[in-house]
């Protein structure tokens, strides 16, 4: 089986072989093509792929190229995982949302946006190669904003992407802990978009657990979303949203949090990264992983006034496995429930058959399935809906050179208050970004 890598420079590249080397089983990855626009970056990923597999017999074969079409051929899977734009891209992102006082986030309002209109006609441009050169992989995208960009290739590629976040799976996770279940066991019902989505139950040998878990406000300041958002917003909610709707919830506090911080989230990864990649190790790259899950949403939780982050929210373990456990469920024909990125079919009755939902799927050799979940209320389906139409307004605006469907994407977010601002954060992020020259005045 081959894997075929896109951005395998990038910095969680071995998270991914990590996984892969654990897995002994029939049928497994035995070769890892890895593809990037950056050969130093190339370079330095392979030699840390190098040192994880020393001393592992039958270690992956990996390759690397930045010839797009040769990384394709032949791949039974594609994992996407680009940064259009690089670490300095997120943090233009974010200074320009900052700066008209909205939030500048990787995948949240402006900040998304501006991601979301760069991304987009390459991850187009790259479900165009692999319908052409690799017609039978099936694709897993992680590349952010990862509902949008799912939902772009899935115009070319239909139900052959696949996306992946790890949120709503740390999520369960901490949930299930708490509860005293086994998270493989229980069944959570979550859906919304990504990093839109919320948690409204969690069976357990048919029973909901979760109205005891929100009956008791000690366990649920406990963890990570119960300390972002509060134990009784939680209960009021009845429900545990998804952490990246602090940025919702708690708009003008993370807003203001990020223009105090010292440097925003994309400015301190980079420096961090050029680090690394100045001169990568193994060692050196997982010292830069223990730092960088540290700091996770850490002005969030200067906003909330939490501290630090739990111990076992900090070993990574979501991300990769939920890549492999799709892949395994795919590739052999294995049932497994995961909670993923697809084409909505009917689930939601307020979207489209084709708007990409994050959802628990079934899976198995002819793909993943979203599964029948309770309707969303209305304060829910109200975001959800609105957040759609503004990456419809990305997609059209990516499809054709709009501009007018551009300032409509930034000014019908719900988290850009004035179509003024909306119209000068296009123009200011056309100004920083190259790759945004298409939709330029003219
Ligand atoms: C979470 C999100 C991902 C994001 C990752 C890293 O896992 O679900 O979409 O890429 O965090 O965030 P960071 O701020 O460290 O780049
Ligand atoms: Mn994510």
């Amino acid at each position: 089986m081959k894997l075929t890598i896109l951005g395998g420079g990038g910095f969680r590249v071995p998270l991914v072989y990590r996984a892969l080397l654990g897995d002994r089983a029939e049928g497994r990855i035995t070769r890892v093509a890895l593809y990037d626009v950056d050969a130093d970056r190339l370079g330095a990923i392979t030699r840390v792929l190098g040192e994880q597999a020393a001393g592992v017999p039958d270690a992956p074969v990996v390759t690397a190229t930045t010839d797009l079409d040769e990384a394709l051929r032949g791949a039974d899977f594609v994992f996407s995982a680009i940064r259009v734009g690089g670490l300095a891209g997120r943090a233009a992102d974010e200074r320009v949302a900052l700066a008209e006082g909205v939030l500048g986030q990787e995948t949240v309002g402006a900040g998304g946006i501006a991601y979301g209109l760069r991304t987009v006609p390459v991850a187009d441009a790259i479900a165009r190669r692999v319908a052409e050169v690799a017609s039978d992989a099936w694709v897993i995208n992680f590349t952010n904003p990862a509902g949008l960009v799912t939902e772009a290739m899935s115009r070319v590629l239909g139900d052959r992407v696949i996306g992946i976040c790890d949120s709503p799976v740390g999520l369960g996770r901490r949930v299930a802990r708490l509860l005293g279940a086994d998270p493989d066991e229980a069944w959570f019902d979550y859906v919304g978009l990504n990093h839109l989505g919320w948690l409204r139950g969690v069976r357990v040998a048919g029973q909901d657990v979760l109205p005891r878990l929100l009956a008791d406000p000690e366990a649920l300041g406990s963890f990570e979303e119960g300390k972002l958002f509060g134990a009784e917003w939680l209960r009021s909610l009845g429900a545990i949203p998804n952490e990246y709707l602090h940025y919702y919830y708690f708009n003008r506090e993370a807003v203001q949090a990020y223009r105090k911080a010292e440097r925003t989230r994309g400015a301190y990864l980079r420096e961090q990264q050029a680090g690394f990649y100045g001169s990568p190790s193994l060692g050196s790259w997982r010292a830069t992983l223990a730092d960088r899950e540290a700091t996770y949403m850490a002005a969030n939780r200067a906003a909330a006034g939490v501290g630090e982050r739990a111990e076992e929210d900090l070993e990574s373990g979501g991300y990769e496995k939920v890549a492999l456990a799709l892949m395994r469920a795919i590739a052999r024909d294995e049932r497994a429930t995961l909670i993923l990125n697809v084409r909505n079919r009917t689930t939601l009755s307020v979207l489209d058959a084709d708007a990409v939902i994050e959802v628990p799927c079934r899976v198995d050799a002819n793909g993943a399935h979203p599964v029948v979940v309770a309707p969303l209320p209305y304060h829910a389906a109200g975001l959800v809906t609105a957040v759609k139409a503004v990456e419809r307004e990305v997609m059209t605006a990516a499809e054709g050179g709009s501009r007018a469907a551009a300032v409509r994407a930034f000014a019908l977010h719900p988290l850009v208050d004035s179509v003024t601002v909306a119209r000068r954060l296009l123009d200011a992020y056309v100004d920083a970004h190259p790759g945004l020259a298409y939709l330029a005045k003219s």
